[in-house]
């Protein structure tokens, strides 16, 4: 779904994309070490989206930044707390809770609350100079081969 930005739109299937691995990999025994990879490249492109997220809703003066932001520092330290469980004995079961809780969260989040600045950004060439500063989308770096943002 397009929340008319073409960076933004590629970060959130890049974003979708590591939850998919974290999926397939947590139903493959002692995947601990490509889990623990997973989330915490899951946390370092998460923080990356986050910035040119607010960045451009900044740059167009979207009103409703204060709360769009509220609700990523929400998930940022959730997604922190669970990171922080992953031990490699439950590795599997927690990667699983993870992959729930960060698809529910994000579909939600992208849906509804990402969706709602669709009408600020779209066509605003300046949140569009304003994300491209922050390079190529997630899953165009995936492919790449970035290891971080
Ligand atoms: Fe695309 Fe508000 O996160």
């Amino acid at each position: 779904m397009s929340v008319g930005d073409p960076y933004i739109d590629d970060d959130h299937k890049g974003l979708i994309h590591l939850i998919n691995r974290l999926y397939e990999n947590a139903e493959i025994e002692g995947q601990y070490d490509i889990l623990d990879d997973i989330a915490e490249r899951l946390l370092d492109y998460t923080a990356f989206h986050f910035r040119r997220e607010e960045q451009v809703l900044q740059a167009c003066g979207y009103t409703a930044l204060a709360a769009h932001k509220a609700e990523h520092d929400r998930f940022t330290a959730d997604i922190h707390e669970n990171r922080d469980a992953l031990k490699p004995e439950t590795a599997a079961v927690t990667a699983r809770a993870l992959a729930e809780y960060l698809k529910a969260w994000l579909s939600d989040h992208i849906q509804i609350r990402d969706a709602a600045y669709k009408p600020d950004i779209k066509g605003n060439d300046e949140a569009r100079r304003v994300s491209a500063l922050f390079g190529p989308g997630l899953y165009t770096r995936l492919h790449a081969g970035a290891r971080h943002p």
